[in-house]
């Protein structure tokens, strides 16, 4: 008998629900909240409310797309946290119910690490141990990942996340939320011409909001000379503070293989979607003498495949929680 699980991913403002085959991913739907857009940021009390409109018919598509019915379910796997309570509250409490009603067990999954096992969703897979660089809205990492279920954090932000960084320089040039990606397609029009300053963190720690406060004093300056400033030079300050962000990314990263010695080298999360880190990763692979392993898109942002995948690992090894688990907003 085949083993089938569901997934269900709620952490911030995309509802997501896979299945998963053996370890096959079957379906991955995920409906995005585009009412955040609106308020530049998201909005937790709205997100919460979307993930209950949108929880039961993102189910239903998942296991009719997987050709599945819902009894042939062997376990619910769901993200506990880290996340925003109002919209993991939903996702815990749907997975919770659903496995009470199927007597089915439930698969606690932590959001972060299954960023970093989406990897294992198709070929090729990383060795272990490898290095992975998770780059989300809300988390910039760099993780030593000894075994599914051992992973050591190497390095951190000490304040915004690096898609924070995007998305708070996007607003600061009047971009819609989330700014990552139309920086990304704008980037692709210009050149890195502006140099931001680089900041002089010890280690393997991050930190980018120096780098948005210079931006914020670059702009100021520059519109006094000319109102029209970021209008004309939109495309030019994409791409330099692109240009910065990732060569940040980077740097932190190769300093990590090397003190390590390691040279299987993922990146994950929502930023591992851009374009100018996707192509810098590899060019600093071939130089590096890296194998460098990037997600699939869909599995980058956030999506249930990556919670599946995880929850995969987790039912082998026998690892479940019971109906008194409750979601966590921080580890
Ligand atoms: O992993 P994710 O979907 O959600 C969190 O767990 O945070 O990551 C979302 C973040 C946002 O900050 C978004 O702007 C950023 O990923 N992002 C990008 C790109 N696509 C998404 N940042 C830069 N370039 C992109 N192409
Ligand atoms: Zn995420």
């Amino acid at each position: 008998m085949p083993t089938t699980l569901l997934a269900i991913e709620s952490s911030c403002d995309d509802t997501s629900a896979s299945v998963l085959m053996d370890g096959e991913i079957l379906s991955n739907c995920v409906a995005n909240q585009d009412a955040h857009r609106l308020y530049g940021g998201v909005v937790p009390e709205v997100a919460s409310r979307a993930h209950q409109i949108n929880i039961i018919p993102v189910v239903d598509l998942a296991i009719r797309q997987a050709g599945i019915k819902k009894t042939d379910l062997d376990a619910v796997a769901f993200t506990r946290g880290p996340g925003l309570m109002g919209s993991l509250i939903v996702g815990v409490a749907f997975a919770k119910s659903l496995a009470l009603s199927l007597n089915i067990p439930l698969i606690e999954v932590n959001h972060m690490d299954a960023h970093v096992l989406a990897h294992f969703a198709e070929d090729p897979k990383p060795k272990f141990p490898f290095l992975c660089l998770t780059v989300s809205g809300g988390h910039t990492q760099i993780v030593k990942v000894s075994a599914p279920d051992r992973m050591e954090v190497l390095g951190q932000t000490l304040d915004d996340a690096a898609g924070e960084a995007f998305d708070k320089t996007g607003k600061l040039l009047g971009l819609e939320y989330p700014a990552g990606p139309i920086i990304d397609k704008l980037a692709q029009q210009g050149k890195p011409v502006y140099d931001f300053p680089e900041p002089r963190i010890p280690d393997l720690d991050f930190s980018f909001s120096g780098l948005k406060t210079s931006i914020l004093y670059f702009l100021k300056e520059k519109i006094k000379e000319d109102p029209e400033f970021i209008e004309q030079h939109l495309n030019d300050i994409c791409a330099s503070v692109q240009d910065r962000i990732v060569s940040i990314l980077l740097k932190r990263l190769r300093k990590a293989a090397r003190r390590t010695g390691i040279k299987e080298i993922a990146i994950a999360g929502g930023v591992s979607a851009n374009s100018a880190l996707r192509s810098g990763l590899s060019e600093m692979g071939r130089k590096e003498g890296w194998q460098t392993y990037i997600p699939k898109f869909e599995y980058c942002t956030d999506n249930a495949a990556m919670i599946a995948v995880a929850g995969y690992f987790k039912y082998q090894a026998g690892q479940f929680t019971d109906q008194s688990v409750q979601p966590a907003a921080r580890f």
